[in-house]
């Protein structure tokens, strides 16, 4: 693992990492800042389309710019961390645009938080890019495999989503791939990709940004399948919220 120096801004910057980490699962969990959109929406907000756009191309903004000082002149290794933030918010801008149908608007202010500390995120693992790992160990290709894996599942569930939305802007029970088991597939498959960015990246920010993430996504994923129980009485109970048979 690849730490920082310790000065004080950086005790300051990790400190809010490891704050944000440890804080956001009961945060989204127990209802206090669940974030507003899709299900959990606010009655008013930007148009969802919009709103995702901003959350997601201000963090590839964010991301290239850190990363221009080296970018032409990178290790094959900077390159395949850079490709992986990229990519990834790369492909969230596209689906926001044209892959999902949206039925509600998201809050203006979660908007921008989330834009906030994701491009926050796609910064620091630019930034501290410059200094990465020695050489690829099997870690590193595991990682690679990861990332690729987790987004492929993440957008296979992502078109599952969409194509329930042909004639209608209803919520159906998703089913098909890992959603005859989950209730957020999707989710299980973006922590896959940033277990795999951890890998390939392996400094403490990485590893921070990862621990927000899946606690981020594992309270959200447990207060979706309880939106589901109360919404759909016929709803299978062996259904669980993000890992098949287990959570
Ligand atoms: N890294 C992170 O911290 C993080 C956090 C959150 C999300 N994400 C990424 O963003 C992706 C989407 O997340 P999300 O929270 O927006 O997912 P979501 O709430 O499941 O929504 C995804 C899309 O599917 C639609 N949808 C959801 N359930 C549906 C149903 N039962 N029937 C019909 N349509 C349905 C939603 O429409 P509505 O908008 O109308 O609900 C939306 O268009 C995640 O898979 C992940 O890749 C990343």
């Amino acid at each position: 693992m690849i730490l920082p120096e310790w000065t004080t801004g950086n005790i300051i910057l990790y400190g809010y990492l490891a704050f944000m980490a440890l804080a956001v699962f009961p945060l989204e969990y127990f209802g206090q800042a669940m974030m507003a959109y899709s299900k959990f929406r606010p009655a008013q907000g930007l148009h969802p389309r919009l709103g995702m756009f901003i959350l997601y191309f201000l963090p590839l903004v964010a991301v290239t710019i850190s990363a221009l000082p080296y970018l032409f002149n990178s290790s094959a290794i900077q390159l395949i961390v850079f490709a992986t933030i990229f990519i990834h918010f790369a492909k969230r801008v596209l689906e926001s645009l044209f892959l999902h149908k949206y039925s509600g608007p998201i809050g203006t202010f979660t908007t921008f938080m989330i834009a906030g500390f994701y491009s926050l995120a796609a910064y620091l693992i630019g930034y501290l890019n410059r200094q990465p790992l020695q050489f690829m160990d099997i870690w590193f290709y595991l990682g690679t495999i990861l990332f690729v894996l987790g987004i492929i599942g993440n957008f296979i569930h992502h078109k599952i989503l969409a194509n329930l939305r042909k004639n209608t802007l209803d919520y159906i029970i998703p089913a098909g791939g890992l959603f005859n088991f989950v209730v957020c597939p999707h989710y299980l498959f973006e922590i896959t990709a940033w277990l795999g960015i951890f890998l390939v990246s392996r400094h403490l920010a990485s590893l921070l940004i990862l621990l927000f993430i899946i606690g981020y996504l594992t309270a959200r994923s447990i207060r979706t399948l309880k939106w589901y129980q109360e919404k759909f009485s016929e709803f299978p109970a062996s259904k669980k919220a993000l890992i098949p048979f287990i959570l």
